[in-house]
């Protein structure tokens, strides 16, 4: 770190082991998030990716070491503190999507100001945009079960850059799309603004080198490629 600037979102020394587990699936990560780093992580099935982005995505704690948001232990956050600081800094794609599936792909896209009230023409003209830049303008109205998983993944992306996150962390979000379409996808992510931080986690080798620094997990240690 230079000049003093805490980075965005940091992991120091962090590991995690599931209750009941004998191992550490993470075993001393050092992670620091600074605007503008567009970071790929690569590794096996199990290695614990999905466990780091939860950790960064705040959605979960580690077992020993730190997260840090702007330089602050989010440990003594309660749980609103902790939802409110995601909520406002963190954009998310989860592997498994997690869209709600009574809503439309629209709605879908808008949920992240949903807990601020209801969102305005802008906020509505955004997401339409967004679904738009990833070929769904004409499945908008559309619910989950009515769209391919490649379709859901994508509108899973769109409702994590829609409020223009400062972190975007996003879960093997490729991994349903055709080349051009994770092409597109990945240049959307890396599109983010310049002063926002990017980590894909991805099995694909040739996105993980599009996106930028390549990292790997193993043994419950990161390490560059
Ligand atoms: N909630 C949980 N409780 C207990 N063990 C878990 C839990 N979530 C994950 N694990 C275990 O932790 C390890 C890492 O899981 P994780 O989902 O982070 O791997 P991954 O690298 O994302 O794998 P994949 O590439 O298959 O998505 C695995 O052994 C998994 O079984
Ligand atoms: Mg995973």
């Amino acid at each position: 770190m230079s000049g003093g600037a805490a980075p965005l979102l940091a992991l120091r020394g962090v590991h995690k082991r599931y209750d009941g587990a004998d191992e550490d699936v993470l075993a001393g990560v050092d992670l620091a998030l600074a605007p503008g780093d567009r970071i790929a992580v690569v590794g096996p099935s199990g290695s614990g990716k999905s466990t780091l982005l939860f950790l960064l995505g705040l959605l979960d704690q580690p077992t020993a070491g730190t997260v840090e948001v702007d330089g602050r232990d989010v440990a003594g956050l309660d749980d609103a503190a902790r939802s409110a600081l995601r909520r406002e800094h963190v954009g998310l794609v989860f592997q498994d999507h997690h869209l709600l599936p009574q809503a439309t792909a629209l709605d879908n896209v808008l949920l992240p100001w949903l807990a601020d009230g209801r969102p305005g023409p802008a906020q509505v003209e955004r997401a339409r945009a967004l679904l738009a830049r990833l070929g769904l303008a004409d499945r908008a109205d559309h619910r989950p079960d009515e769209l391919s998983t490649g379709q859901r993944q994508r509108v899973a992306v769109a409702r994590a850059l829609a409020r223009s996150p400062r972190v975007v962390l996003a879960d093997e979000p490729t991994g349903a799309l055709d080349r051009a379409r994770a092409h597109d996808l990945v240049e959307l992510l890396l599109d983010a603004p310049g002063e926002a931080a990017v980590v894909v986690v991805t099995h694909d080798l040739e996105v993980a080198r599009r996106v930028g620094r390549v990292l790997v997990l193993r043994d419950g240690r990161l390490e560059p490629s």
